[in-house]
């Protein structure tokens, strides 16, 4: 039953007492029930409305009736029960509004116990991963690292690796040369790098000997892509000079660079070769890493794979550097180059080098 207020018929600081005590209990009880702004605002009404509101009516069922002697009494408690009334109604506005924040939160609740969404991390490409490895191979035998110009000059590329000009050998890598530049000498026209081999003489020009570096890079060849050709792709060069150096180190070194990076029972054989900046020159195989070197469709059958080319500094080569003490009757050198796409598709079975540029998530996660 709702409360309402009850017409005094004993003034007893007593009966005051309870009639304050009932009413008081009313109020929390109504206050305790408000769910909504809405019930708020008639339990506002209920107890603060001027007219009729039960403060009025205490008022004038209490207050206004109360004989002289008791009006002190009774005024002293309407005028508390006013606090309390007011109290408890802004009370009950906070909570209902701290409801609907409430409401707000509740909606925008989130389940911390939910598996969070994982960042998408990128990864080494596979190319730039086989890249790396090569690279630190050579780094534990004490090669320093450098880099150089993807746009080279003719004289880099080809005159200073003794290509001269019109040599027929320059025909073996397919030239892509930057336009309109008839007007330059012919040693100064750009290009776009064919190989890494002119790092050899930039670092050589930086350094007097003795050097030991690797060049690892991408380098550009007019070659129409299919399974096994891109018109660009990526080499790691290897330079060392010294004096006395020999085949014998070349051997030694590259034996135990294809050992560490294709497992300790591949076996090496230098097979001869040509290239106009070493003399002599040499394909380094593999013994087939797949068959063992009985003979398998990786290896065509001949239980050899050819990984790179390499040689002994032709002498045509100190030449170009003779100013910075490379002074070939006092010192002899060997240098190497190979295809980091070529390895990494042997490393892994990749029969398709377009693999490695379609960007196909699904084909780069398997190196992650
Ligand atoms: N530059 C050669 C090529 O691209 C590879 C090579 C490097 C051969 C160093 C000998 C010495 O085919």
């Amino acid at each position: 039953m709702a409360y309402t207020v009850p017409k005094l018929d004993d003034y007893s600081p007593a009966s005051l007492d309870k009639a304050v005590q009932e009413l008081l209990t009313a109020l929390r009880q109504e206050a305790d029930a408000i769910g909504s702004e809405n019930d708020w605002k008639e339990f506002r009404d209920r107890w603060m409305a001027r007219k009729n509101g039960i403060l009025t009516q205490v008022n004038d069922l209490w207050l206004k009736a109360a004989p002289g002697p008791s009006k002190r009494d009774v005024g002293g408690r309407v005028n508390q029960l006013k606090g309390q009334v007011e109290q408890a109604v802004e009370a009950a506005q906070q909570r209902t509004s701290g409801s609907s924040s409430k409401a707000r939160l509740e909606s925008e609740r989130i389940d911390i116990t939910l598996p969070g969404i994982h960042p998408v991390l990128g990864a080494e490409h596979p190319v730039i991963k086989t890249m790396n490895e090569i690279v630190n191979v050579f780094r534990a035998m004490g090669y320093s690292v450098a880099e150089g110009p993807e746009i080279e000059t003719d004289y880099f590329n080809f005159e200073a690796l003794n290509f001269p000009p019109n040599h027929p050998a320059r025909d073996t890598q397919d030239t892509l040369f930057v336009a309109g530049q008839e007007k330059k000498q012919q040693r100064d026209r750009l290009l776009l790098r064919t190989h890494t081999s002119p790092v050899q003489i930039h670092a050589m020009e930086k350094q007097p000997p003795p050097i030991r570096v690797v060049v690892p890079g991408k380098v550009h060849r007019a070659d129409t892509a299919d399974a096994t050709h891109s018109p660009i792709f990526h080499q790691v060069e290897g330079l060392a000079v010294d004096t006395n150096i020999t085949f014998s180190d070349l051997k030694g070194t590259l034996d135990h660079a294809m050992k560490a990076l294709f497992g300790s029972n591949v076996k090496t054989r230098f097979y001869p070769s040509f290239f106009p900046f070493t003399e002599p020159s040499a394909d380094v195989q593999v013994t087939c890493f797949k068959c063992g070197g009985k003979g398998c469709r990786l290896c065509k059958m001949s239980g050899w794979i050819e990984l790179l080319g390499c040689g002994m500094v032709d002498p045509g080569v100190f030449k170009f550097v003779e100013k910075n003490g490379y002074d070939a009757q006092k010192i002899s050198g060997f240098a190497f180059g190979m295809g980091v796409e070529r390895i990494t598709m042997l490393k892994y079975g990749i029969d398709d080098i377009q693999l490695f540029y379609q960007g196909d998530v699904r084909f780069l996660q398997q190196f992650a």
